[in-house]
């Protein structure tokens, strides 16, 4: 028997304690251990039942990730979840933390479960790109029902013991530890006389219409397969054997196991980890946060504001007028508000955040208690200056002076201070209080613990957090304006932007690039153009069609016209067909002759200009790793989850045709399609962006 599992006698019954830290992952040591333990308490006299509990804070986060894409080692999950349900013993699961995954599964094989008041059990597998492979499609819907099963398996959600009671899954909640409360269940169900209740032998659950449920879930996943392949799973359970269901569910794990789909969630589940994990933060303690100060309460403003009131701090936010500083406290309460609505927080909270914890202010002198600033004023450097210059004056020795800048040189706004260490960048996207990506920009001067301490001020604030260089546009929003003008460009050859849109939306992407553009107002991308106009090489294209819109008052959903018209009050558009003209008359004034892109082209383009630049800003230490790029156009801009990210989803397809493109289309636009050095060395040395990750992590 393996040390992971520790085996000890309680009268007649054996317990069996699952030691594997930090979440007692299924390993092949726990399996194997597990199944030793199964042996050893059938042979062992006398004893009539069997407890699986599981040692520290969860029962078993489910099968071990880290095994995944390596060569299956016996014995498997399944087998080891059907040896467990056909003991001739008694067999009980003492639920407590979470029990996901695999480690549902194992409950499931057990005859009877308990769980604590807080514990949680789910089947998250679609999350990684697969669905339950260990019998949950097959035992689950004989417990719960075809309905609520498809719920839990196709959405990845946890549930509540309370709810898992209701459902059916658990038998019993109770409060205390793990391994008393289910011992005394044992004795209970023993001294009642209950029999065996293996779940596989339960009826199958009816019939649905699966073709219906299987095209909805597909169409909801936009573009993720695991959550219908689930369906088709589930239908096994109800049309056919238990063990032909459960040789089904086999095959459609072990397909998901081979795509590219199931690689790009694993990556993006550890690199979500991974991704706060940087050598320059070990051992450095972040600096004490209680209060924070905003400056300027418009739309970033008020959602920082926001998002710090609703993760407990103090806030202290500063407007220019009394009259802005109403509109901004209007604007924290509606925030507020909404979530109070959506059951986030109490009435009484609500009044305590909104009157208590906030103060609103014109004066500076209100800030001089507060631990760390964010600035949100407007994205111009001289008024950055002097507000810093302020910041400066006010606040107390050790506050840190943030600045949520989009594109603005940090180490600029540093030097306007007498200490430039403990300024630092902070760079939060809209809504502030909802989107979970949050840039921390080092600048020059930048002291590690305020570094420490932007990690921590994410991680209190529910963020993903990413550490970036300065460069104009940091991480996320350089990338984006060079994919975004990959995009102009094909409008100009001959592309709609509603086709460039629909392709995209298709690859995965939440939206496309100019419903976004709509979105976020089409006057940023003007006011950008116009300020990078004097330093504009000769050589580059930029598309000045939308200008013309711009130039007549249109900025998108805001103003109801952009590449889309919006009738009142609702946010979906219709495409404007003055863009067409506008861009034909670009056409003509440059002497292109529009041509076709199909929409395999259009998201080849993209994806070669996104991977391009973000090698460049990997190459140039901007972002650390590839990981760091991943995880910023996952939490900050909508890219598809399950390609793991563009750096992920270069390696996939394979960087050096991801380079032959770039070099073909060089061919075209030398200027805007110059390989990154990154890229090219990568291709010549036969590696890939994940082994710089792995090479980061040593
Ligand atoms: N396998 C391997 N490692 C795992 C793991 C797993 N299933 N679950 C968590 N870990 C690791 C994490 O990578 C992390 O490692 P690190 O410290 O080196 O970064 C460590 O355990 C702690 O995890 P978290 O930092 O995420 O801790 P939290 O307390 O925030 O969250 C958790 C704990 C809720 C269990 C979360 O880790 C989680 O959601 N894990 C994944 C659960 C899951 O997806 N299970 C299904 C697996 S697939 C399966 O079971 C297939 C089966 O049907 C055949
Ligand atoms: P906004 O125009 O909505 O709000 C700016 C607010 O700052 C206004 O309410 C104004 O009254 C106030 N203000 C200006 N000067 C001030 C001063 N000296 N003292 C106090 N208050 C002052 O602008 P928005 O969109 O909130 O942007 C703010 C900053 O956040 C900019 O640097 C912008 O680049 C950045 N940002 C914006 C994002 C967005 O999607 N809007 C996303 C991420 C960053």
């Amino acid at each position: 028997m393996t040390d992971k599992i520790a085996y000890t006698r309680h009268d007649d019954v054996a317990v069996l304690r699952i030691q594997n830290p930090p979440v007692n992952a299924l390993s092949q040591a726990v399996r194997q251990g597990l199944w030793d333990a199964m042996d050893r308490a059938e042979a062992d006299e006398g004893v009539r039942a069997v407890l699986i509990v599981g040692e520290g804070r969860a029962f078993i986060a489910g099968a071990d990730i880290t095994e995944f894409g390596k060569p299956p080692m016996e014995p498997n999950l399944p087998a080891l979840c059907t040896r467990i349900e056909a003991s001739p013993l008694l067999v009980v699961a003492s639920m407590h933390g979470v029990s996901l995954g695999g480690g549902l599964e194992i409950a499931l094989g057990a005859h009877y479960r308990i769980a604590q008041p807080s514990a949680r059990i789910g089947l998250p597998e679609v999350h990684l790109g697969l669905i339950p492979g260990a019998g949950g499609t097959q035992r689950l819907p004989r417990l719960a029902g075809v309905e609520k099963s498809l719920d839990m398996i196709t959405s990845g959600r946890q549930v509540k013991a309370a709810e898992a009671l209701d459902m059916g899954v658990v038998d019993r909640v109770a409060e205390g530890d793990p391994e008393a409360v289910g011992l005394s269940y044992v004795s209970e169900l023993l001294a009642e006389g209950a029999t065996r209740r293996p779940v596989s032998e339960l009826p199958a659950a009816p019939a649905i219409d699966w073709d219906a449920t299987y095209n909805a879930v597909l169409q909801k996943g936009r573009g993720q397969i695991s959550p219908a392949t689930a369906v088709r799973a589930v239908q096994a359970a109800s049309e056919l054997s238990f063990a032909e269901g459960m040789a089904k569910e086999r095959d459609l794990f072990m397909e998901l196991m081979g795509t590219d789909q199931r690689q790009g969630m694993i990556h993006a589940f550890f690199s979500e980890r991974a991704v706060g994990n940087l050598p320059e933060l070990k051992g450095v303690t972040p600096r004490d946060l209680k209060a924070i100060g905003v400056i300027g309460g418009g739309t970033m403003g008020a959602g920082i504001a926001t998002a710090a009131l609703l993760s407990g701090f103090d806030v202290v936010l500063i407007e220019m007028t009394v009259d802005a500083a109403e509109a901004a406290h209007g604007r924290i309460s509606g925030n507020l508000s909404g979530a109070l609505k959506r059951g986030k927080i109490s009435q009484e909270k609500f009044d305590t955040l909104t009157q208590k914890a906030l103060t609103v202010s014109t004066d500076y002198d209100s800030l001089k208690d507060v631990d760390l600033v964010v600035e949100a004023v407007f994205e111009n450097m001289d008024v950055k200056k002097e507000v810093f210059g302020k910041l400066d004056a006010v606040c107390k020795a050790g506050c840190i002076l943030a600045s949520n800048t989009s594109y603005l040189d940090v180490d600029e706004i540093a030097a306007a201070t007498s200490r430039p260490a403990d300024v630092i960048g902070l760079h939060f996207f809209s809504p502030a209080h909802i989107m979970k990506l949050l840039e921390v920009v080092v600048a020059e001067q930048t002291a590690p613990d305020v570094v420490a301490t932007g990690f921590a001020l994410g991680k209190a604030l529910g963020k993903i957090s990413v550490r970036a260089g300065v460069c104009d546009g940091f991480i996320g929003n350089r990338i984006l304006a060079t994919y975004r003008t990959a995009a102009d460009h094909m409008v100009l050859d001959g592309a709609s932007p509603y086709q460039i849109d629909k392709a995209l939306v298709d690859f995965g992407f939440a939206m496309g690039p100019f419903a976004v553009a709509d979105l976020a107002g089409l006057d940023i991308g003007w006011m950008t153009r116009k300020r990078k106009a004097p330093d504009r090489h000769p050589a580059e294209r930029v598309p000045t069609y939308i200008d013309r819109l711009c130039e007549e008052g249109h900025f998108g959903q805001k103003t109801g016209e952009g590449y889309y018209l919006y009738e009142a009050g609702k946010r979906a558009g219709v495409p404007n067909p003055k863009i067409s003209e506008l861009v034909a008359a670009e056409q003509a004034e440059l002497g292109i002759t529009p041509r076709p892109f199909t929409d395999e082209e259009i998201v080849r383009r993209y994806m070669c200009a996104m991977v391009n630049e973000a090698a460049k800003v990997v190459g140039e230490g901007i972002a650390r790793r590839p990981l760091d790029v991943d995880m910023t156009l996952l939490f900050g801009y909508g890219f598809p989850r399950y390609w793991g990210g563009p750096m992920k989803w270069a390696d996939i397809v394979g960087l050096d045709t991801v380079l032959a493109d770039i070099e073909a289309y060089a061919s075209e636009d030398a200027w805007f399609w110059q390989p990154a050095p990154l890229l090219k060395k990568l291709v010549a040395d036969g590696r890939t962006f994940d082994d710089l990750n792995k090479d980061a992590a040593k």
